[in-house]
């Protein structure tokens, strides 16, 4: 005997996380990419301000992501929380504070390309600094997967349990840290607060991409389960296509330019194009997709990328697995398409579109290729 509407019915399938957000009261973009800069917001009748939930369709099972606006001179509703949370600044200037189980607090003001975390648990205050400016920020959470796991709403917001161990030291709030070397791509900056990623100084990765400008480093923040790390590559350049996991939800920092994603086996240069600029976010779906970076700007570029699970705490032997390959050939058994293997189009696209922003490509001398010509 099957029950008709089984597809309403409240005992099966439930995503507590997605229950939940509906009754958030704000809007629930669900999209391939976004602008935040620019995402309308609405205002958020438990935090104060306005606010949205962006639902990428590459986003995961595990993470979301909070896009939050503080009128000028305003603050959000103090809250804390049973998950992880890393904030990435997009407008704006303010100031966090947080306090910790005992009792102690800890002040940093951000500004634009700011980057901090939510010690897990912890109470903590936004606020806008500015009398004539709103601020904007995107937090990505790991709230999906705490929320499905525990399915009960005041254990993870109203939860006892005081995390000492994962505040971290007053220093790591004022954008101090320790550097962690571990090998290229995969060193770490340990701290809680970035004040600019525009500026933080990346150790080279050159297995990602061409011309010695593929540079990269990983922050561990409040010694979180949330993984972050920033890329920059050079004028001129793209990196190599590779794949992983869904879930890392991608923002342009610097520069502007083109992604192009695809699955194995469709056309790497007629399926899917994401343009992105400054306030861009968008993430890789499952599958896993490959996806490859193109700068058209005539700087570099950086983006950041803000993922569950990472380089110090990994959850699944899966994504382990992908993450340690994502730099290796596919020829060899990894998740990288090397220059010489790719599809030729993609170096004509790539000219093309450099071409129409007045910049030159240095791809064709970098990877020893005849160059396009751009008419
Ligand atoms: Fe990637």
């Amino acid at each position: 005997m099957a029950d008709e509407n089984w597809q309403e019915n409240p005992f099966y399938q439930v995503n507590s996380y997605l229950e939940w957000v509906k009754g958030e009261g704000v809007p629930i973009v669900e999209a391939y990419a976004v602008d935040c800069l620019t995402q309308a917001v609405e205002p958020s009748p438990r935090l104060g301000g306005l606010g949205a939930y962006i639902h990428l369709v590459g986003r995961g099972d595990f993470a979301t992501c909070y896009l939050a606006e503080i009128p000028r001179g305003e603050s959000l509703e103090p809250e804390k929380h049973l998950y992880d949370e890393l904030v990435f600044v997009l407008a704006g200037r303010g100031a966090t504070t947080v306090e910790g189980p005992d009792g102690r607090r800890h002040s940093f003001e951000w500004g634009p390309n700011s980057l901090f975390a939510i010690p897990l648990n912890a109470w903590h205050q936004h606020h806008n600094g500015s009398g004539t400016e709103a601020a904007r920020f995107a937090a990505v959470s790991n709230l999906p997967i705490v929320l499905n796991l525990f399915h009960n709403v005041s254990f993870v917001f109203e939860n006892g349990h005081a995390f000492a161990d994962r505040v971290g030291e007053e220093r790591y709030f004022q954008g101090q840290g320790e550097f962690r070397a571990v090998k290229p791509g995969r060193h770490q900056w340990e701290t809680n607060f970035v004040p600019d990623l525009t500026s933080f100084e990346l150790p080279e990765w050159k297995e990602r991409g061409a011309g010695g400008s593929s540079r990269n480093v990983q922050f561990t923040l409040a010694d979180s389960t949330m993984h972050a790390h920033i890329s920059e590559f050079g004028v001129g350049t793209y990196k190599k296509a590779h794949r992983h996991d869904a879930g890392a939800h991608i923002f342009c920092v610097t520069g502007h330019g083109y992604s192009l994603l695809w699955l194995d086996g469709e056309d790497p240069v007629g399926t899917k194009r994401v343009d992105w600029k400054p306030g861009t976010l968008y993430a890789p779906p499952d599958g896993p997709t490959f996806h490859q970076h193109f700068n058209t700007a005539n700087v570099s570029s950086r983006y950041l990328a803000l993922i569950f699970g990472g380089a110090r705490h990994f959850i699944s032997s899966a994504g382990k697995k992908l993450y340690e390959t994502m730099d290796k050939s596919v020829k060899e058994g990894g998740n990288q398409i090397e220059y010489e293997d790719e599809d030729p189009r993609i170096l004509e696209l790539y000219e093309r579109e450099c071409a129409k922003h007045g910049v030159r490509s240095r791809m064709a001398e970098l990877i020893d290729r005849a160059p396009v010509t751009v008419s």
